[in-house]
Parts: structure tokens; sequence; C-alpha cells
């Protein structure tokens, strides 16, 4: 993981059908002078191809989700400690419902010691009381249904926290029965003092081994020290592990993301790293990953689990936190053509770079229409690990214009979307400016250089009722409040037909309702176009939408060529438009694109 300034539950209750959900915003639309295409589509057609729950042919409600990443310290708070719980998740289950969102992801919420807020678990099977109770969850996950919006879970199977009871057992003695539950070496002796046993470091910054005096052996952490990686060459491991993921699935969530799981295996011999030269924001040596990250043993571990969550009724979701290099390496996280392994390895090569190229989207979207052997792209923006998109493609003049562009790609791709709290309504990154203000360790350690992901784990920007932003009472949250929340929170522009956060809506409801953006296919347009991304989705003769993106500051031409790709219809209505104001156009006509322009269009 690059931590780079890097089931449908068995009885969830049918949502309602989306045309009526989407009266007032069609109503919202007309105000603004959208061309309300979407009117013009056969209703029952319409109906039909939004209700979840709904009969859709083979497709999975995974498919066409829009999944929302809680980061729950930062969501809501409800007992005004300053840290988010599970019962201020449920208070905002309404804003979920009425933002579009199919299911949220939750990061860890179990028993912690919190070095790493959540992602070093001590036990599996239960809430922290930090964020409440067994029951809170169990109320949470009905409250869900009832707002049909399914819960999964994040699954932490690399490692354990050094507190959980298998490791401190482990690390009593050699004997005991849970000692080969984690990776051990007795190092090898340098100048008749025992070192570490190779090179490798940790991520989370200095050596990935250290020592127990009580064994006489170093174990091995890929994150922090307080994070002993588990041994999945041991079958007892998966034994447990699986065993902790079906006390949940037995709760019917709804699937899981499965954090780190690049990281599952390593070299079995310890072999040295190759250096590859330099040195990381940690300060250590940068090195090949040859030995710690994509072993092939980890595929076996996928499959099996897949096959177990396949068991559960309800279409059990697994997404992987799969940071890989190319789309071929995402590929084998599907299980390839077999599709037997992840149904979303979350796909962090359109949306997690840095600059808004036409020529880069376009090539790495057309490489998940050839090379994922026809499976679904997670397309992730945002998450709790990286700057925010805001900040990362913005050009600091014009970031609200390009954050449109961000959600419309996002929403009208062939992809599953994945939404981090805070994205919809343009919430920034706020990167502490003085070390004694980072809470995340690597930002503690790594300091000036790693400056942590604090920035972009700010509390969620509700209102501007206080100075807390709406997210607690307490004027001591565990992160400060983001000094931008008076203009930049969700009372404001749900006010604001204009705002981020209703165009996000208006893009969720359009992919919702329209079947093309639904399951279309997409076809790349103007490919030769370096300053603007197009592409048309079609479903069907005569359902077919077209995307046009402006990535430049500069007003922009493009000729779309549908005729030339085979697609028909002679006149485009606009559905949803940033300005506001696009007209329809004839399809063959040059469009003429304002700066920073975003244009989904309907083919007629
Ligand atoms: C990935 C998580 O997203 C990150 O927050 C965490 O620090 C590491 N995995 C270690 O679990």
């Amino acid at each position: 993981m690059p931590v780079n300034r890097e089931f449908r539950p068995a009885r969830l209750a049918p949502r309602r059908p989306a045309v009526q959900r989407l009266a007032p915003l069609a109503v919202a639309l007309a105000c603004l002078g959208f061309l309300a295409a979407t009117a013009a589509m056969p209703a029952a057609a319409a109906a039909q191809a939004a209700r979840p729950g709904a009969p859709r042919g083979a497709d999975p409600w995974w498919r066409h989700a829009v999944i929302y990443e809680i980061y729950p310290r930062s969501f809501q708070d409800s007992n005004g400690d300053g840290i988010g719980d599970l019962n201020g998740i449920a208070r905002r289950l309404d804003y979920l419902e009425s933002l579009g969102v199919d299911a949220i992801w939750i990061t860890p919420f179990y028993p912690s010691p919190q070095v790493d807020f959540g992602y070093d678990i001590s036990d599996y099977e239960a809430v922290d009381p930090l964020y409440g109770t067994l029951a809170d969850f169990d109320r949470l996950l009905a409250q869900a249904r009832q707002h049909h919006i399914r819960i999964i879970l994040d699954m932490v199977l690399n490692h354990t926290s050094d507190q959980h009871p298998w490791f401190l057992e482990a690390a009593r003695s050699r004997d005991a029965p849970r000692h080969a539950f984690y990776v051990w070496s007795e190092g090898r002796s340098v100048d008749s003092t025992r070192a570490p046993p190779n090179n490798w470091v940790s991520l989370f910054g200095g050596s990935a081994w250290q020592y127990v005096p009580a064994v006489g052996q170093f174990y091995y952490h890929r994150f922090y020290r307080q994070q002993p990686d588990l041994n999945w060459r041991n079958p007892r491991v998966e034994q447990a592990m699986f065993a902790a993921m079906r006390f949940w699935l037995d709760r019917e969530v709804a699937g899981f993301r499965l954090d780190a799981i690049t990281e599952l295996f390593e070299d079995e011999q310890l072999r040295d790293a190759p250096v590859l030269g330099g040195v990381n924001a940690q300060g250590d040596p940068i090195l090949s990953d040859v030995y710690t990250k994509n072993l092939p043993e980890v595929h076996g571990v996928m499959r099996r689990l897949r096959a177990m969550t396949d068991r559960y009724p309800g279409e059990r979701v697994l997404i992987g936190e799969t940071y890989v290099p190319t789309t071929a390496d995402l590929d084998a996280w599907y299980g390839g053509a077999a599709h037997d392994e992840l149904q979303l390895p979350m796909d962090t090569l359109v949306g997690l770079g840095s600059r808004l190229d036409a020529d880069t989207f376009r090539h790495q979207l057309s490489e998940e229409q050839t090379q994922l052997h026809h499976s679904q792209p997670l397309l992730v923006f945002d998450n709790h690990d990286n700057v925010r998109s805001w900040d990362r493609f913005g050009d600091g003049l014009h970031n609200a214009q390009i954050a449109r562009i961000i959600a419309a790609l996002l929403l009208t791709s062939r992809a599953t979307a994945l939404v981090y709290q805070g994205e919809e309504i343009g919430q920034t990154t706020a990167t502490p400016t003085r070390v004694e203000d980072v809470r995340d360790p690597i930002g503690i350690t790594g300091w000036p250089r790693q400056k942590g992901r604090d920035g972009e784990r700010t509390p969620m920007q509700w209102d501007d009722s206080n100075p807390q932003a709406g997210f607690s009472t307490n004027p001591h949250t565990w992160l400060p409040v983001t000094p931008n929340y008076r203009a930049v929170n969700v009372r404001r522009e749900s006010a604001d037909p204009a705002s981020l956060l209703n165009w996000y809506r208006s893009l969720i409801a359009l992919r919702r309702s329209n079947a093309a953006l639904r399951s279309g296919r997409t076809v790349m347009l103007d490919t030769g176009n370096k300053d603007v991304l197009t592409y048309v989705r079609v479903a069907a003769p005569g359902e077919a939408v077209l995307v046009s993106l402006n990535m430049t500051p500069r007003t922009q031409h493009v000729s779309p060529g549908l005729a030339a790709a085979g697609v028909r219809g002679s006149q485009l209505y606009t559905l949803l438009s940033s300005p506001a104001t696009l007209p329809a156009a004839a399809a063959n006509a040059r469009l003429s694109l304002p700066p920073f322009a975003a244009w989904v269009a309907q083919l007629r």
C-alpha cells in the first residue's frame, strides 16, 4: 500500500422506485434550466432499470453500486467525546439515503489500541467501546436496511495488534500453541550481535523486524511494530480468520473490504530485497517489494475466501485494497477469466493520480474495457490514506470545477463507484503544519518529509451550527475541524441547487435511472483529443449517453464522431452539465465546451 502523499442482506427491503426518488431532483434541475431529457425516457423502463430489488438480469447489486467509505472516527460523534461512533453513523442514514448510496464501507471499529486508528485489531469479533457496542452495530445494520443501505466491513487479514491474545501468547514462548500464527526469525549474527534476518523495511518506517527477548526471535511487521504480520503459511491462521469473517457474515453484513491484501505472504526464504536506490519519505532505502508483496500464494486464499462467501445468500462482496502497477495485475485479483477471486479489487490506477489528463484517463479506462475479462472496475478517487482528489487534481484556481469533472468521470464510467466521506461536498486536505499537532504516527516519525494522513481524515463538515461543524459537541475533536466548514458543509450545499453536493446527487440519481449509464458499454470518441475526454455509453440502439469532459482552462472544440463509431442518433439532449447552461446540439455538430466543462447528454 503506497501511503503516498500517496448482500444484499437476505431480507433487504426494496428501495423506493427511482422515479419517486428523483421527483424533487427533477424539479431542482428544471429550475436550473437543465433539459430534463430523463423525463423523455419511457417511465417504465427507467423505473425498471433503477429499482434495486427489481429483477436486473444477472447483475448482482454491487455491479452498479455507489459505495460510500466511512472513516468512523471522523464521521459523526453521538456521545460528545470528540470521536465519531456507530450511533453517529445511524444518525446520518437519512443523508446517506438522500445521496443515493447503495452501501457503506466502515473502516475498522473492532477493539484496538488505536495505534493505527483501528487497523491494529485486538479482537475481531467485537466493537471497540470507543465506537459503541455490538448491540449498536446490530441496530445500525437494521436501520441501514430500512434505508436500503448495505454495510461492508473492513477486514484486516494481514496483521493483528500486538495486544491481540494470539500475539501475546505467541510472544511468550516458542512452544506456545499460537507461536506459529506469526512470522518469526532468529535473525543473523552481525559482529556478534543479533540482527534482523534481512533488509526489509516497514512501510511505516524502519526495519520490518522487531526482536522479542522472551523467545529470542524477531517478528515481521509490514506496518507498525504494533501490527505483527500473520503467518498465512499456517493453515490454522486461515481457519481462525475465516471464522472471524463468518461471525460477521452470519450477522448479514454485505461483504468485506480486505485491508493490505497484497501483503499477505512474504518470501519463505526471507531473501534480501533488491535495493532500487534512493530513500523514501521515511528516510529508508527504497527496496523492491518482489519478496513482500503480491506473492502468488495469496490467490489460493482468495479463491477459498470467495468460495466461502459465495455460500452465503445475498451476493456478499469482496473488495480488495489492491495497489498494483498495471491493469493486468489488477485482473489477477478478479481471478482473470475464472472470476473466482475478488469481485471488486480497487482500481487505484485511474483515480489516485494527480494529473487531470484526458489521454491518461482514456488509456486507463480503455484498458479496463479490454484487459479485465469483462470484470467490473471499482473506481476510487479518494480514501482515508491519500491526499484528497480536490487537492491532487485541483490547480488552485478551478478546484470546484475540476471536482465536478472528477465526479462525472467517477459516476458515468462503466464502474462501481467509491465515494469517500466529504468528497461529495469538496472537503479539502488539511495537513498539519506543526509536528506537535500530528496524530498519525507515520507523520510523527516521518516529519517533515512524511506529514501523515491526518489531512484527509478531518471531521465531516455537516453544518455551521457550532465550531465542530456539527460533527461533535465537544470543542476538542480528535482532529481539528477544517476552518472552511462555514462555506463547505452538507447543510449549506443541500440548500444550493448549484452545489457540488447536488451535482453528486444528480449524477448518482441519473446513473441509477439511466440504462446506458448503468450498464452500457463504453466507446471512446475523439481519441486524438489531448484536452477533452469524450465517451459514449451505449446500452442498446436508441439508448446512449455521451459524456464530454474538458480538462483544460480553455474553451475546447470536440468532434465526437458518433456515426463513424457506429453509434446512431441525431440529437444530443443535455441531461446534466457544468456549467448549467450547455444547450442541446446536433449529434454531428462540432461541440464547443467552456473551460473545465462537464457535459452528460442523451443521444436520440
Ligand atoms: C491500509 C489502510 O487503509 C491504512 O489506513 C492502514 O494504515 C494500513 N492498511 C495498515 O493496516
